[in-house]
């Protein structure tokens, strides 16, 4: 057994895994496939992401995607897992109004979806928002550094925290840490804050383009294993090609079909019964 040893991963195995110096793994997931081989492979955390807005839905950014899209998502990933840890983001535009939102936001994921916690972007100034979903009894993951939801204010797809701009991504860890997260996100920071950060805070860091140094890692899934047909980010790895099999595998079915040669005997009925099976 590697990794976090537990039936259900839950709250108390990431603060042991933390505690531990046991990483903790990642991934994306959108769909009951997915998620079923994921929790197979033992990945702890299985993340219902907004990235859906992209990946899923084909559309450029991840704003345009609603609660309710979500919460089909987060369905299937939930029921299809059994072991790894749920979490499924609060969509843009579903917790920013007021904290009755957010808290109303949360249990429908929770209620309508059966996931384990909600994720949800932004550090201090979101602090007061993430304390009143957990007084609700919901986990909250929060998510820190580069933030999709904010990709206008923030000017594009740029590493947060470099110079001045740390102790600003200090404060906003310590500050979600403080709030009652339970674990929290790392997008594009540079490896040495990453890892100051998660020397610092109390709870879990899981970092995505910030560095070996945090606790855990998290991956869309699509960039990990090469079935986004774009450029991905420079810090992703590619651990498979499954773009290119899928590609090859469609051709070779598309000739087959063309040539005449499937379905063979061997795959269609006859008149006896015996062939049925
Ligand atoms: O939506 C998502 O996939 C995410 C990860 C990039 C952490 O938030």
């Amino acid at each position: 057994m590697h990794g976090i040893d537990a039936r259900r991963v839950r709250t108390r195995h990431l603060a042991q895994a933390k505690a531990q110096g046991t990483k903790i793994t990642a991934l994306t997931s959108y769909d009951a496939l997915t998620a079923a081989i994921f929790d197979e492979a033992g990945i702890d955390l299985l993340l219902v992401g907004d990235s859906a807005a992209n990946v899923v839905l084909g559309q450029d950014s991840t704003l345009g995607i609603t609660l309710d899209e979500m919460i089909t998502m987060a369905r299937a990933v939930a029921g299809a897992a059994k072991r790894a840890f749920v979490v499924c983001d609060l969509p843009f535009g579903s917790y920013e109004e007021s904290d009755a939102q957010a808290v109303a936001s949360s249990v429908r994921l929770m209620k309508e979806a059966g996931v384990a916690a909600v994720k949800i972007e932004g550090g201090v100034e979101m602090a007061p928002t993430i304390r009143r979903i957990v007084d609700a009894g919901i986990p909250v993951v929060a998510h820190i550094g580069y933030t999709p939801q904010s990709e206008h204010a923030l000017g594009g797809h740029v590493v947060q925290g470099r110079g001045d701009a740390a102790e600003r991504l200090l404060a906003d860890a310590a500050a979600v840490a403080e709030a009652g997260a339970c674990a929290v996100v790392l997008e594009m920071v540079p490896a040495e804050l990453a890892a100051r950060v998660t020397a610092e805070v109390a709870v879990p860091t899981i970092g995505i383009g910030a560095g070996a140094g945090c606790d855990g890692q998290i991956l869309v899934w699509t960039d990990a294993f090469g079935l986004g047909r774009g450029r991905a980010p420079r810090f992703v790895r590619r651990f498979a090609q499954l773009g290119e099999d899928l590609l090859a595998a469609a051709r070779t079915y598309a000739d087959e079909v063309e040539a005449g040669t499937f379905p063979a005997a061997a795959e269609s009925f006859g008149d006896s019964k015996e062939r049925d099976k």
